[in-house]
């Protein structure tokens, strides 16, 4: 509505007492402590990048990025060189990485230290076709990359007072998309696994993201960006723009289990309701 880019009338439902959840409680905006360490893992280009710039933005001073090429590429090294924030800020270990191993683990290169005050976990691999054509070893790398590398992170930064542990899940949990069965179940896991974090009073928060338009995977795949765009409309969100929402949800994020999970996504509904796996839900 804000966006005025609706036709037709909107109509807004008021909660219904009993049905959704009201809390009162204080809204908080997003802590970003300037002398923690802030992890961004897949944050070495991407929108894993985008994700680590928007934490210098908002006043983190040290930053980790993880990937398994653990060497800065050209989108980073600009980024880390030509913006005034970064330059400023310790940029520190640029942390060879596998699979999201850390502290005691073989490689023994990924310590995270006990600073730690966010965890971003951005890194996915893809591996799409449909499931008859999926086998384990297909699968593994998808679902380890993002569930495996999640149970970790979680483990390993239990000993931390976090302030920030986001996940980056996709709004592909919500509607589905047929040949992504492996990351739609990767991302559910991360999903579970944020909610099980704030059943324990810890932080936790899963992004159902849409489409991002100006980084990332969908930038250097155009056949799979034009794909998606006939299933979900030309819906593409800028990156800091998505990010931007992510802050307005902490802001107004009540602490909840329900909250912990949010997509941060724009679909163009008549399209969706194409795709196979909306029509069987709406069908229900
Ligand atoms: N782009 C979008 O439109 C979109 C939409 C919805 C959700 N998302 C989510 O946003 C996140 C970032 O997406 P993206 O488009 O930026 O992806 P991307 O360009 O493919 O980048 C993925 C990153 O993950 C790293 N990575 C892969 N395997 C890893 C591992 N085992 N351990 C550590 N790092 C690993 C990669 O670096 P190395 O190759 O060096 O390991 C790379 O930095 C993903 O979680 C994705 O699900 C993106």
């Amino acid at each position: 509505m804000q966006n005025a880019g609706h036709i037709g009338k909107i109509v807004v439902l008021p909660p219904v007492a009993g049905r959704h959840e009201v809390t009162a409680k204080a809204v908080r905006g997003m802590k970003v402590d300037p002398d923690g360490v802030h992890l961004v893992v897949g944050g070495i280009g991407g929108f894993g990048l985008v994700a680590a710039n928007w934490l210098v933005e908002k006043g983190a001073r040290r930053i980790a990025l993880c990937s398994r090429r653990g060497q800065p590429d050209a989108e980073t090294r600009a980024m880390i060189e030509l913006r005034a924030e970064w330059r400023r800020c310790g940029f520190g270990p640029c942390l060879r990485h596998h699979g999201c191993r850390g502290r005691g683990d073989a490689s023994g290169d990924a310590s995270f230290g006990s600073t730690v005050r966010s965890v971003v976990h951005a890194a996915m691999v893809l591996d799409d076709a449909l499931i008859s054509n999926l086998s384990r070893e297909r699968n593994r790398p998808v679902i380890e990359t993002k569930a495996k590398g999640a149970a970790i992170l979680d483990r390993l930064t239990r000993g931390d007072r976090l302030d920030n542990f986001i996940l980056f899940s996709s709004a592909t949990t919500l509607v589905g998309n047929p040949g992504q069965a492996n990351y739609v179940a990767a991302n559910g896991y991360l999903e579970g696994l944020a909610r099980a974090r704030r059943q324990e009073g810890l932080a936790g928060l899963a992004i159902g993201f849409g489409a991002i338009a100006d980084a990332g995977y969908l930038t250097q795949n155009a056949d799979v960006n034009d794909l998606l765009a006939k299933r979900i409309g030309k819906t593409a969100l800028k990156a800091q723009v998505a990010l931007d929402m992510v802050e307005n949800h902490v802001a107004a994020d009540p602490g909840t289990v329900d909250a912990a999970v949010v997509m941060i996504s724009e679909i163009d509904w008549t399209a969706a309701r194409n795709l196979p796996v909306a029509a069987t839900r709406s069908s229900r």
